[in-house]
């Protein structure tokens, strides 16, 4: 590294040495039109917002503990529930999405609402954001490869947002619809799925309050890799469930054509519910490795029905779940 001396001769190494170009040429910009009076103190949290995230700089998010939604089990560790990821727009990699959502423009973003609703909307990120309180809650999360974290997110029940926009009579499903930008995302010249990433749930699925529209994991933003600016968990299904960087919900009447399911019927079903009974035809569900948990000697752990989230058992009454798998 250069470094310059100071007339008093102190070493002093120039933030331009220690700070790639662009960013320091940019913040010299911003620091220039403050002093010029040419920005409004309120536009400076906004800009300075915007910088961090366009650089995926980590930022903190707080929401408050939801007790009600604790599972007790030990956390993953953030390295580990942000370098084994599922992301198939950037690649089919577990490490790819690290390595390649970094530059993914996650502001200005909105989401469109559509359909069969009385209120259709496009609410922008911080609208969408201050919608309901945020909450903190601790979820296992159980992908249908066999593996499983458990991961403290931040959001709230998807429901404030359905009871918004009012859904009419005609709304039977709910419908995702994913960011799909071939110039930010690698993954789309792939035709492993059909694009834009899709997945649904029936409406009563949708408004149950442990379906949780999240921003954030951790204490902070969700990471690029684990679809920011803002994406659906839904711990009781199978991760793939989960959809990531969202930017259209549409209310719909017919059951959503998913991406999974339109790439192998036999294999995704539209429900996936965690079902140790109902094997993959590639994977068994019975049991799990918890990510982090896999010494040598580590035993599996047992799945559980609902990914042990028993609550949800009532949606299901009466159907024959390894039909409707
Ligand atoms: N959403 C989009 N848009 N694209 C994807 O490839 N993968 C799914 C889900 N959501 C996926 C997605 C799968 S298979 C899983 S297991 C989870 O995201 C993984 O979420 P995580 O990386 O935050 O653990």
């Amino acid at each position: 590294m250069l470094i310059k001396r100071s007339p008093n001769g102190i070493e002093i190494p120039f933030s331009s040495e220690i700070t790639p170009k662009h960013i320091f040429e940019s913040r010299r910009n911003f620091i220039k039109q403050i002093a010029a009076g040419s920005i409004a103190s309120g536009a400076l949290l906004e800009m300075a917002t915007r910088q961090a995230l366009a650089q995926n700089v980590r930022q903190k998010l707080v929401g408050k503990p939801n007790l009600a939604y604790v599972v007790m089990d030990r956390q993953s560790a953030y390295k580990d529930a942000t370098t084994y990821n599922n992301f198939y727009e950037f690649g089919t990699d577990k490490a790819d999405p690290a390595k390649y959502a970094g530059g993914l423009k996650t502001r200005p973003w909105s989401i469109a609402i559509e359909g069969e609703v009385k209120k259709p909307m496009t609410l922008d990120l911080d609208s969408l954001m201050k919608l309901a309180p945020l909450e903190e809650r601790i979820y296992r999360l159980r992908c249908v490869e066999g593996w499983s974290m458990v991961i403290p997110w931040i959001g709230y029940s998807l429901s404030a947002l359905i009871k918004k926009v009012e859904p009419t009579s005609k709304a039977k499903f709910i419908e995702f619809v994913t960011l799909a930008d071939p110039k930010q995302m690698p993954g789309l010249r792939s035709s492993v799925l059909s694009w834009p990433y899709v997945e649904g749930l029936r409406m009563d699925e949708a408004n149950h309050p442990l379906a949780l529209l999240t921003f954030g994991m951790y204490g902070e933003v969700l990471p690029h890799q684990n679809g920011a600016p803002v994406r659906v968990v839904l711990p009781w299904k199978y991760g793939f469930k989960s959809a990531k960087s969202i930017v259209k919900i549409r209310f719909v009447q017919e059951q959503p054509k998913t991406a999974w399911n339109l790439a192998a019927a036999q294999e995704y079903g539209f429900y996936s519910n965690v079902n140790p009974a109902v094997d993959h035809p590639r994977w068994s569900q019975a049991s799990e490795r918890r990510i982090g948990e896999d010494g040598f000697l580590t035993k599996k752990r047992k799945t559980l029905m609902f990914n042990g989230y028993n609550e949800v058992a009532s949606l299901y009454a009466g159907m024959d779940l390894k039909k409707f798998f």
